[in-house]
C-alpha cells in the first residue's frame, strides 16, 4: 500500500497522465471487476466492524443492476470503492470505503460524486443511504453532498448503534 501511495504522490507532482473521470490526479474511477475482489475485501475488513463477506462482495461485483465503482491508480489494486444499488427511479449507496492509508485525499468525495452522477444518468431521482450515527467522517461527507437525515433505525447494528437514514434528490 505504501508503494501504491508513493506512486500516487509522484503523479500528484504533475507529469503523469491525467485520470479519466476522477478529481484526484493519477487516480481513475472505473467499474469493479472480479479481479478486484481481494483488494476490495481487504479494504472492507479494514473499514467496517461487520464487514460484508467475500461471497456478498463477489455477488455485488457480478450484479448488473448494481454499479460497483473502484478508484485505483493505473494498473494497481483499488484504493477505494463504492457500490450503488439502482431500481425504480431510486438509488441506494450500499457501501463506500477508502483504504485507511488513502483517506483524506479526496477519494471518498470523488467516488461519491461519480456514483451520484451515474445514478442520475441511470434515471434515479433520489439517493438513499444508511450510516452509523457515530460515523463522523461519513456523516460529514454526506452532509457536504446535501444528504439530510430522514429517519433512524434504532439499534440497527450488531453493537446496538442506531443507523441514520439519509437522502438527497439527484
Ligand atoms: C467516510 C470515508 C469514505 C471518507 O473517505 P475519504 O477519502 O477519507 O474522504 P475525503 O478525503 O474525500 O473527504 C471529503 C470530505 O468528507 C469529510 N470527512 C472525511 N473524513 C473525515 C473525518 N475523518 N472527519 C471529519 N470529516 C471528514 C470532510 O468534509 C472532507 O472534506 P475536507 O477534506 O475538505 O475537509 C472514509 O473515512 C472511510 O472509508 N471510512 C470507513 C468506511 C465508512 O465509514 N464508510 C461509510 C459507510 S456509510
Amino acid at each position: 500500500m505504501r508503494r501504491l501511495l508513493g506512486r500516487l504522490a509522484l503523479r500528484r507532482k504533475g507529469e503523469a497522465q491525467e485520470p479519466k473521470d476522477s478529481g484526484s490526479p493519477g487516480v481513475e474511477i472505473r467499474p469493479g471487476r472480479p479481479a478486484d475482489l481481494p483488494a476490495v475485501l481487504a479494504i472492507e475488513r479494514l473499514s467496517f466492524q461487520n464487514p460484508w463477506s467475500r461471497a456478498a462482495l463477489r455477488q455485488e461485483l457480478e450484479n448488473p443492476a448494481d454499479r460497483f465503482l473502484v478508484a485505483s491508480s493505473a494498473g494497481s489494486p483499488p484504493l477505494a470503492y463504492a457500490i450503488l444499488g439502482l431500481g425504480a427511479g431510486q438509488a441506494e449507496l450500499l457501501s463506500l470505503a477508502v483504504h485507511p492509508e488513502a483517506r483524506r485525499r479526496g477519494l471518498g468525495r470523488t467516488l461519491l460524486e461519480t456514483a451520484l452522477r451515474r445514478a442520475r444518468e441511470a434515471g434515479a431521482e433520489v439517493c438513499h443511504l444508511e450510516v452509523r450515527v457515530t460515523n463522523e467522517a461519513a456523516l460529514a461527507l454526506y452532509r457536504r453532498f446535501g444528504f439530510v437525515e430522514v429517519g433512524r433505525r434504532r439499534a440497527y447494528y450488531a453493537d446496538g448503534t442506531d443507523a441514520a437514514l439519509m437522502s438527497r434528490a439527484l
